[in-house]
């Protein structure tokens, strides 16, 4: 099948993109509003776009609470959504009202931060310390609510030290969630963790052979 994305004559019970875009990481994004009330929600049109400077995004579909607190205040938190805390960042994606602080909601612990006044949640692995730089409005579609794209550089990384293992982090035994199409979501452990090493371009520049086996630690 093909569907045109302006007509939407998919044909299918719910709109397909989301169930193709997979897996996407969840932010679980931490601000406070400019009165200090606490705000805790999922995001999962979230990534990280850039390494040096480490920046991340997320999209927030109409103006909500995050949105409107990190254009005020210019600081939020993302931390890891991890197995253990499925339900926990589900509860956190309630539409409650603006003064309701989604860490009391879900039984979440604010753990301070070291470099933004917004605190992490204190039982997720690691946590990304976040400073707004800037808002991009995205193009309306018909009958579609506004999205605006909002970019925080990374100025501190919390990472919990039992999850550090021979100067790696361990991303498999912190079991992180994605989120996939509908209701469904997929869980990153060890067990389907694999490795492929960069392949190495021959001397004429015009062949590449790929290393079996561990990573040499190069990045190439
Ligand atoms: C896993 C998950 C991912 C979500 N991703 C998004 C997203 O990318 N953009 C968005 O606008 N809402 C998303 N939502 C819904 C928001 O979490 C929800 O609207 C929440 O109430 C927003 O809170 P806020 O107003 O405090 O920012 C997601 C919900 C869940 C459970």
């Amino acid at each position: 099948m093909h569907y045109d994305t302006s007509l939407n004559n998919h044909g299918l019970k719910f709109n397909p993109f989301k169930a193709i875009a997979v897996p996407r990481p969840i932010g679980w994004i931490a601000s406070l509003g400019a009165d200090g009330a606490r705000n805790l929600a999922p995001y999962s049109f979230f990534n990280a776009v850039s390494d040096r400077p480490p920046v991340v995004l997320f999209s927030s579909a109409g103006r909500k609470d995050s949105l409107a607190n990190i254009e005020a205040t210019g600081e939020f938190t993302c931390s890891l959504a991890t197995w253990d805390l499925r339900e926990k960042m589900n509860l956190t994606s309630a539409p409650v009202g603006h003064g309701v602080d989604e860490f009391e909601l879900a039984g979440l612990t604010p753990a301070p931060s070291r470099m933004v006044r917004v605190p992490r949640v204190a039982e997720s692995p690691a946590a990304f310390e976040c400073r707004y730089w800037k808002s991009v409005e995205l193009p309306t579609a018909p009958r579609g609510e506004t999205h605006t794209v909002v970019f925080g550089l990374v100025v501190g990384v919390y990472i919990d030290d039992a999850y550090i293992r021979d100067g790696l982090v361990d991303t498999g035994a912190m079991r992180p969630l994605a989120r996939l199409g509908y209701m469904d979501y997929a869980v990153v452990t060890p067990e389907v963790m694999f490795t492929l090493n960069r392949p190495r371009v021959g001397p004429d520049g015009r062949t590449a052979q790929v290393d079996a086996g561990p990573w040499d630690g190069v990045y190439r």
